[in-house]
């Protein structure tokens, strides 16, 4: 099995994300668990990304005294799903940071070319002053995640942290070229990609076992 080596890429290996990733991946779990299972991935994904973030002095009061606590620094998040496995993980990254504002990219694969089409696009205006976590299941050729990544990049967006639950060596490759500053968190490096352009050993189509439409 491949490692990748860069201090921009993470994989998280805690023994409850493993858990749940074999849960996942098993051509058994039917639409329900499989959907509930992307959300939780996503908390403890999401939890994980969120770990440098900076933090401030507040002056606070116990029922007994007053003390000083620590609070997130003005960190303001922006959540970028991609269309649609991605919206499966939105839900699961807002229970952390129920603030957070919600951009969508839309996209999706050519069956043949694996090239991808975008068919929507919507930030929030304030984008640029938010960290931004892009969020989906799958990281195959890297030709979604890459595409996102440059329209957030034009829409001068500064942090961009990715979060994907299944990834291929070649789409992490892809996305670490790609983007010199990108941060990638993923919770499997799988073995390669077959010649569909899914990934090995995989789970499947994650829209498809997300949404139940195959
Ligand atoms: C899947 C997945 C990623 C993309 C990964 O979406 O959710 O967005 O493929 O492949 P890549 O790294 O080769 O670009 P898909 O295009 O199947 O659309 P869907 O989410 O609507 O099912
Ligand atoms: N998209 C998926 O949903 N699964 C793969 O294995 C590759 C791309």
């Amino acid at each position: 099995m491949e490692t990748i080596s860069d201090p921009r890429f993470k994989i998280i290996d805690h023994p409850l994300v493993q858990h749940k990733l074999s849960i996942l991946r098993d051509k058994s779990t039917g639409t329900k668990q499989f959907r509930e299972l992307v959300e939780e991935l996503a908390v403890l994904e999401g939890y994980e990304a969120m770990r440098d973030f900076p933090l401030e002095d507040v002056e606070i009061e116990t029922p007994l005294e007053k003390t000083t606590c620590k609070r997130i620094a003005g960190k303001k998040v922006a959540i970028i799903p991609i269309l649609r496995a991605g919206l499966g993980m939105v839900d699961g990254v807002l229970t952390l940071v129920p603030s957070a504002r919600v951009g969508h990219v839309g996209m999706y694969r050519d069956p043949k070319t694996h090239e991808p089409h975008q068919y929507y696009c919507k930030f929030p205006p304030d984008i640029d002053k938010r960290t931004c976590l892009v969020v989906d299941p799958m990281l195959a050729t890297g030709g979604s995640l890459t595409a996102a990544i440059h329209f957030l990049r034009e829409a001068n967006v500064k942090d961009i942290r990715c979060l994907t639950l299944v990834s291929a060596p070649e789409g992490v490759r892809a996305v670490l070229n790609y983007d010199p500053k990108v941060r990638l968190y993923t919770c499997a490096l799988d073995r390669e990609l077959n010649s569909d352009a899914y990934i090995l050993p995989g789970l499947g189509d994650a829209g498809d076992r997300i949404y139940g439409t195959k």
